[in-house]
């Protein structure tokens, strides 16, 4: 494994080799989610317009994927886009549906060169066709990959997806296949997007704000949480590093007592 990290690191050129020095390579969260949040803000501090902190935030989650995958993480949930950011201008909406279509274009080479695993959260029938077929020529190039898993949340809300899971949970019992009895914890994990997935061990929030945004609410209940004023477009390699050493500082009780 440490080898395996090595090789990595010399043959992924931009990651800071010594910041990972910090890292306890076998204390790493193993499913890492983050709340990308501050593009329109950091792209108002340039004198920009929103649209192109989308553009440069883009340009992070390339990084971000790369470090996370060099350090062990095994899935990564990113927000990209929720149920409620359709209340935006729709000049703003186009935009960023324009740029997940060409993420998933443009990037899909180098993520498959990575090993990367390809998976998406949300109601994606609402979606443009042409970024569903983009999702699922994704996820079929990628099938087979090893490494980390990136978990793309798209039109991705946490009451939504709890709502859709009881819906189906409730046709399973009208049709006869199940009991209300036989309700239980596993039953509504294999009707969230997130089936099979490990819960996040980590939050991150990039931008300051101290709230969830309606991100993984059932999954998130003993993530650790961690926070950033720094805004997605600008946060680093190194930033993702401060994160996990933090993670690796916390005790996680469970609501039990500590081990020491
Ligand atoms: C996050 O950045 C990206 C999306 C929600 C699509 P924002 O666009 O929310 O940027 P701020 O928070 O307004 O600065
Ligand atoms: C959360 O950010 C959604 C994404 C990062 C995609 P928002 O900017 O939409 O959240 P609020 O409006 O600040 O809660
Ligand atoms: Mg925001």
């Amino acid at each position: 494994m440490l080898k395996d990290i090595f090789t990595k690191r010399i043959k992924i050129k931009d990651i800071p080799l010594a910041a990972t020095d910090n890292i306890d390579l076998n204390n790493v969260p193993q499913h890492v989610a983050i709340i990308m949040d501050g593009n329109g803000r950091w792209a108002k501090e340039q004198g920009k317009i929103r649209t192109f902190g989308h553009s440069a935030g883009a340009q992070t989650l390339r990084s971000i994927v790369k470090i996370a995958e060099v350090v062990g993480v095994k899935v990564l949930s990113v927000y990209a886009f929720s149920t409620e950011n359709w209340k935006r201008p729709i000049t703003e909406v186009n935009f960023i549906m324009n740029l997940l279509s060409e993420y998933l274009t443009g990037e899909l080479d180098e993520l498959n060169e990575y090993n990367v695993k390809m998976r998406f959260m949300g109601d994606k029938d609402a979606l443009p066709k042409a970024i569903q077929k983009k999702m699922d020529y994704a996820i079929k190039i990628t099938e087979n990959n090893t490494g980390i898993i990136l978990n793309v949340a798209i039109n991705y809300g946490g009451q939504d997806e709890i709502i859709r899971a009881v819906k189906n949970i409730a046709t399973l019992v009208q049709q006869g296949k199940m009991e209300p009895k036989d309700i239980n914890k596993d039953v509504i994990e294999n009707n969230l997007y997130s089936r099979q997935l490990p819960p996040p061990d980590l939050l991150i929030r990039t931008g300051g704000d101290l709230r969830v945004s309606n991100f993984m609410l059932w999954q998130i209940a003993y993530a650790e949480i961690w926070t950033c004023q720094t805004y997605w477009p600008a946060f680093t390699q190194e930033n993702f590093l401060e994160a996990l050493e933090s993670y690796q500082k916390r005790d996680r009780r469970y609501g039990g007592l500590n081990k020491k």
